[in-house]
């Protein structure tokens, strides 16, 4: 019989298999995905577990303190911060096509990795075990979406499955690949994992990158941020946070507008609600917000956002629109 608890054991019983021994790290994203896996894994080997926290660079506002809060506090798991920023842009640089993108960003977060491991055992004076897992909380769509399923196409390389280097040196701990997102919520809040990290929406991995259509560079980041905080802020005022699957916010950086604000005449962005309801991921339904969140959202990011002229609705089902943009 198929409940949280008996699966939530199950699968801490197969990762303590797995692992033996031996010492993971985890990379820790804050979202639901990997702090179930780590919670999972660390009831499994307990402080032979390291999570690591990457700060690509690519984040929503206030995202890293978030985690430090709600999931150390929580867990009092080991945490380690990287600010691995400049070189994700950097690597980023000049790259528009959205695989591309997905497989640099995939292959920073390795490297990333690796060098987290290394500093690990090097900062211990008895240093002998290496590190040698790596936890990521890949889930059953991420797989399919990847082209992992059988016969399924190659729809996007999510960063954690299709978008890792060839000569990936870990191995890896995927505990919660079976498992559909509302099965992970379940699991995850039987682990003890705190409700705001269990119910909260969505956010992938290669984050805001994925969501600048065009090159990612340092002040087109600036630009979606401040617009994806005031399209959250407002979602969350209208109390609308747990009737929506998630909300990405893009930018098209490479699009511009003729719009007239204060005196005058501007030429920027259009800025992209993508407003969905979803089961699972694999389908989704754009969401009928109530009109006057939408003009609030809209009145708001024209407002205080600049170079931004233009706020668009994306009204598109899945399929034949994916969720995020690339
Ligand atoms: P799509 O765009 O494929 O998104 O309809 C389905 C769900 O997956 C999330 N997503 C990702 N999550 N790494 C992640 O951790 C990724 O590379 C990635 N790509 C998409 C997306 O936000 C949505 O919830």
């Amino acid at each position: 019989e198929w409940t949280p608890a008996n699966m939530a054991e199950e699968l801490v019983a197969q990762v303590r298999e797995q692992i033996g021994e031996g010492r993971a790290i985890c990379g820790l994203s804050g979202g639901v995905d990997s702090s179930v896996a780590a919670a999972m894994v660390q009831k499994a080997i307990g402080d032979r577990l390291t999570c690591v926290f990457v700060d690509h660079g690519l984040l929503r506002a206030g995202e890293a303190e978030q985690v430090k809060e709600d999931f150390v506090a929580a867990t009092g798991v080991d945490l380690v911060v990287v600010d691995a920023s400049e070189r994700f842009l950097e690597a980023l640089a000049g790259q528009s096509d959205p695989e591309t993108k997905r497989k640099i960003i995939g292959r920073e977060f390795i490297r990333v990795f690796e060098q987290a491991a290394r500093d690990i055992v090097g900062a211990e004076s008895d240093s002998e075990h290496p590190v040698e897992f790596l936890v990521q909380g890949t889930l059953y769509p991420d797989v399919v979406e990847s082209g992992g399923g059988t016969g399924a196409a190659n729809i996007k390389s999510h960063h954690n499955v299709g978008g890792l280097p060839d000569d990936l040196q870990f191995k890896l701990v995927e505990p919660l690949r079976a498992l559909f997102k509302d099965e992970v919520r379940q699991v995850g809040l039987e682990l003890g994992v705190p409700d705001s990290i269990v119910w909260r929406q969505p956010f992938p991995g290669p984050g805001l990158g994925i969501r600048i259509i065009g090159e990612v560079t340092a002040e087109r980041l600036e630009i979606l941020r401040a617009a994806d905080k005031i399209a959250r802020e407002e979602l969350t005022a209208a109390g609308l946070d747990r009737d929506i699957w998630q909300c990405p916010v893009v930018l098209l950086a490479d699009v511009r507008s003729v719009g007239v604000q204060g005196d005058g005449r501007t030429y920027g962005h259009p800025i992209v609600l993508r407003p969905v309801s979803s089961e699972d991921a694999m389908t989704a339904d754009w969401t009928r917000l109530p009109y006057d969140v939408l003009a609030t959202i809209s009145n708001r990011i024209t407002n205080e956002v600049s170079d931004v002229n233009r706020v668009v609705l994306d009204v598109t089902s899945k399929p034949p629109g994916t969720i995020e943009w690339e």
